[in-house]
């Protein structure tokens, strides 16, 4: 692991000593499309009552109803046979202050577009990025997203031997094809609610330059079935636009970064791979970089790669990266 840092922080230094002297892109202000904030309550509304119909998905034997779905402390698991056992953080949590990994990242860590991928993340990368979160060196360029402030709080309660144990398990079996990405002009419309884009069934609308990411089946991604992913719509030429930047570095707008990410993206080392992970996530991480407000030991190897960056090159990027098989 060692070896391969300092191989990529000379990669780093060459990288930016290229760059040197050229003034960085300003990016804008967070794209809200990507940091998705819930709009406040409707004042006077009170929550629907959950539904107390015990409930099933495809492919499973538990039966649940919504409100055991929604336990932080003890998120549904529908297919126990499709992932090794979980360890009590991963699991359960510890109460009061640190709700279960597998409540956000989903029992098998695939993930949802609000937060992150864990399966297949190299275990010192995981440990690494729980201390950032910890320290206050990561951190979301939009405050008033949820999720991000809710998996730091979870980074300050978790202890070391609940942080190795929870890297282990994710580390442990990989990360399989989650998300459909597909180039389109338009888009269903859709509204943002539990930190997610979900469709309002009322017609489509243009895409503009923008990601938007939604469930494959809202039901079932709403019970947190961790069988079922997501559809990303990115915008038509986006997908070769990012492959140009990605494996050339786009003529000195950035660098290849199969450099450190591997020939086929899927990791080097204690880099992250980047192959078919959410594209909403990518675009939030390398904003975040850019902005200087995910800023741990490592994430200056970044700065070279992220510093000229638009926010549409970011999107073909990620366009890219997600589309790759992981
Ligand atoms: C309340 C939801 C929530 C819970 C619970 C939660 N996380 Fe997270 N996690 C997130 C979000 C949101 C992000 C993305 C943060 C960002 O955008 O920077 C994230 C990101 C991460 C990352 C960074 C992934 C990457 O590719 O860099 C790691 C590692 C991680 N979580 C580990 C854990 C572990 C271990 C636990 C259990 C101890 C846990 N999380 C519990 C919401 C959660
Ligand atoms: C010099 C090595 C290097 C190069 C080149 C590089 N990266 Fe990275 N990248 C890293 C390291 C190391 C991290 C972990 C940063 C941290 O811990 O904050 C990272 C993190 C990331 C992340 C966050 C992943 C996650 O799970 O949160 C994304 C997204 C990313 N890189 C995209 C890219 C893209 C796109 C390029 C090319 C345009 C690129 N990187 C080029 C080394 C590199």
């Amino acid at each position: 692991m060692r070896s391969i840092l300092t191989r990529t922080v000379v990669l780093a230094v060459a990288a930016s000593a290229t760059l040197a002297g050229q003034a960085p892109a300003p990016a804008g202000s967070p794209p809200p499309w990507a940091y998705t904030v819930n709009p406040p309550p409707t004042p006077g509304a009170t929550p629907a009552p959950a539904d107390p119909e015990p409930k099933q998905v495809p492919g499973s034997t538990v039966s649940l109803t919504t409100s055991q779905t929604r336990d932080a402390f003890n998120p549904p698991d529908w297919h126990p046979a499709a992932h090794p056992p979980m360890p009590d953080a991963v699991a359960h949590g510890r109460r009061p202050a640190m709700r279960a990994c597998g409540f956000c990242h989903l029992a098998n860590g695939q993930g949802r577009p609000e937060n992150a991928s864990l399966a297949g993340l190299p275990a010192a990368y995981i440990i690494q990025q729980m201390a950032d979160f910890k320290n206050g060196e990561r951190k979301s360029a939009e405050p008033r997203m949820g999720p991000p402030n809710a998996m730091i709080q979870d980074a300050k309660a978790a202890t070391d031997d609940e942080i190795k144990t929870a890297a282990a398990y994710f580390s442990s079996f990989p990360y399989k094809k989650w998300v459909r990405v597909v180039e389109s002009k338009d888009v269903p419309k859709t509204r943002i609610a539990g930190s997610m884009h979900v469709p309002t069934n009322d017609g489509s609308e243009p895409l503009g330059p923008r990601i938007i990411e939604v469930p494959e089946d809202l039901a079932r991604t709403e019970l947190r079935d961790a069988a079922s992913g997501f559809v990303a719509y990115v915008p038509p030429g986006s997908i070769a636009r990012g492959e140009a930047l990605v494996k050339t570095g786009g003529g000195g707008k950035t660098v290849a970064c199969t450099a450190c990410h591997g020939a086929e993206l899927k990791g080097l080392g204690p880099v992250p791979p980047l192959a078919g992970r959410s594209p909403s996530y990518t675009v939030r991480q390398i904003y975040d970089i850019q902005q200087g407000v995910r800023k741990g030991p490592w994430s200056a190897l970044m700065k070279g790669a992220v510093e000229k960056l638009t926010v549409d090159d970011m999107i073909a990027i990620a366009a890219y990266t997600a589309s790759r098989e992981p």
